[in-house]
């Protein structure tokens, strides 16, 4: 169904998808970027926009199921406030030619949106902005559980239009669990780029906790932005009293927007997982030949069969077939043919001074590995197919869409069904 809608100069329409939008007549403003006729903007079925005729306007809008196109006003909508808080910031980076801008908030609060408000508002005066996407449980450039940039050379209403350029595999959806990693992504990142760059960092929505906003503070600490955007008031006025003398600034959340709870979010990370993967073909990588980070399992010092025998007396008697061992400090790790019974009561009678680790194949399909090139950088991100043993060594067989030589594997803690939905639990992939 097509809608013909006719705006005068400063009407405002919320569009909430999915919708595409050509523009007839006029001059519109939507996500900070100016759409004049002839172009088209496309929103998301799980996204909603406040668009505002610049001049008087004619659009035509293809509305899928659930689409809406609703008429409002100035007042209840965010799209002013947030064009005032835009030119804020180019006039502040016109004269100093530093802009770092740091968006905080909680999740659904509009970090995203203004983050690409921001950005398109630079890119309409002519300066290309670098976006750095820190939320990894919703990473809208590359793919959830990295963190990653791209230069804005093109005006677009949602990041995942854009596709990334450099990306840091952090290995985890949870702020919590892995702030240091978070951190030390995003400076990775930022330290690649030109300081007299404009540079739109947005970051995860976890601020609901003390521990929450002094992990906001510490990458406040090593980020150094020149402005903060705050998109929740009570979050912005304790930024405000810790930073005294940084410019912390209230950017008012949209009040009437697409309601998105947990099961759309993890929907969405599926789309994106999805989407990155599609192109992916299978590489197979002799792990002797690999540099391996954040794992136990396949860095230890390897033990021949016999020599788990004598550690582990049960194992013998029981013939269960190991198919690989190793020692990691007060680690035994194994894999093993299969789990068994017999083998759960070898586990639970033993009487040696080591902690045990026991896995089958299986357990690591799935898995998110991140992917180190030759200089040891990210580069992507591959998902376990398989593992084989053989009698001296380990092939691990991955999909992946990176195509270039790869140096070094980065264990996680995020494993994808067949569908790519992610398993849920914590500590689902050992490696
Ligand atoms: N001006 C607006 N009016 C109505 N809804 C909006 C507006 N801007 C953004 N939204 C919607 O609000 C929801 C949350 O926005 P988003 O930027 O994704 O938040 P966050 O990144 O903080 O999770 C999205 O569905 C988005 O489409
Ligand atoms: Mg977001």
């Amino acid at each position: 169904m097509i809608n013909t809608i006719r705006l005068m100069k400063d009407d405002v329409i919320r569009i909430t998808g999915p919708a595409r939008v050509e523009v007839k007549e006029g001059k519109l403003l939507v996500a900070g970027a100016i759409y004049v006729p002839g172009e088209f903007f496309i929103v998301h079925r799980f996204r909603s926009y406040s668009v505002m005729a610049l001049e008087e306007a004619m659009i035509n809008a293809v509305l899928g199921k659930g689409a809406e196109v609703a008429r409002t006003s100035l007042e209840e909508e965010v799209i002013g406030k947030w064009l005032s808080l835009a030119k804020e910031i180019i006039s502040d980076y016109r004269k100093t030619r530093r802009a770092r801008i740091l968006v905080v908030g909680p999740i659904e609060s509009g970090k995203t949106s203004v983050a690409a408000f921001i950005a398109n508002y630079f890119l309409q005066g002519g300066v290309e902005p670098v976006l750095i996407e820190a939320d990894i449980g919703q990473e809208d450039l590359a793919v959830p559980g990295t963190i990653a940039s791209k230069k804005v050379r093109k005006k677009f209403l949602w990041q995942r239009e854009l596709g990334f350029e450099s990306l840091r595999f952090v290995g985890c959806i949870t702020p919590s669990k892995c702030g240091e990693k978070v951190i030390a992504s995003a400076i990775d990142l930022i330290n690649k780029e030109d300081p007299s760059e404009p540079l739109i960092i947005n970051t995860d929505g976890w601020v609901n906790t003390q521990a929450a906003l002094l992990h906001k503070l510490e990458l406040v600490r090593w980020i150094r932005p020149t402005h903060i955007i705050v998109t929740d008031i009570g979050t912005y006025e304790l930024l405000r009293n810790a930073l005294r003398t940084y410019k912390v600034l209230y950017a008012e959340p949209p009040k009437n927007k697409v309601i998105r709870d947990r099961e759309i979010r993890r929907q969405l990370r599926k789309e994106s997982y999805l989407k990155y993967f599609a192109k992916g073909s299978v590489r197979s990588l002799d792990l002797a030949t690999i540099n391996l980070m954040n794992s136990s399992v396949f860095a230890g010092k390897p033990l021949k069969p016999d020599e788990v025998g004598k550690l582990l007396p049960c194992f013998r008697s029981e013939g269960i077939r190991v198919l690989y061992a190793s020692i990691y400090k007060e680690y035994l790790n194994m894999v093993i043919v299969e789990r068994s019974q017999s083998l759960m009561e070898c586990l639970t009678n033993k009487e040696s001074t080591f902690r045990l680790k026991v896995f089958v194949p299986q357990d690591f399909v799935g898995c998110l590995v991140g992917l180190v090139n030759e200089d040891g950088v990210d580069v992507g991100v591959g998902r376990i197919l398989g593992i084989h043993f053989s009698a001296n060594s380990v092939n691990i067989s991955i999909l992946t869409p990176y195509e270039g030589a790869i140096r070094g594997l980065i264990a996680s803690q995020i494993k994808l069904k067949d569908d790519f939905q992610e398993v849920r639990g914590d500590m689902v992939c050992g490696l």
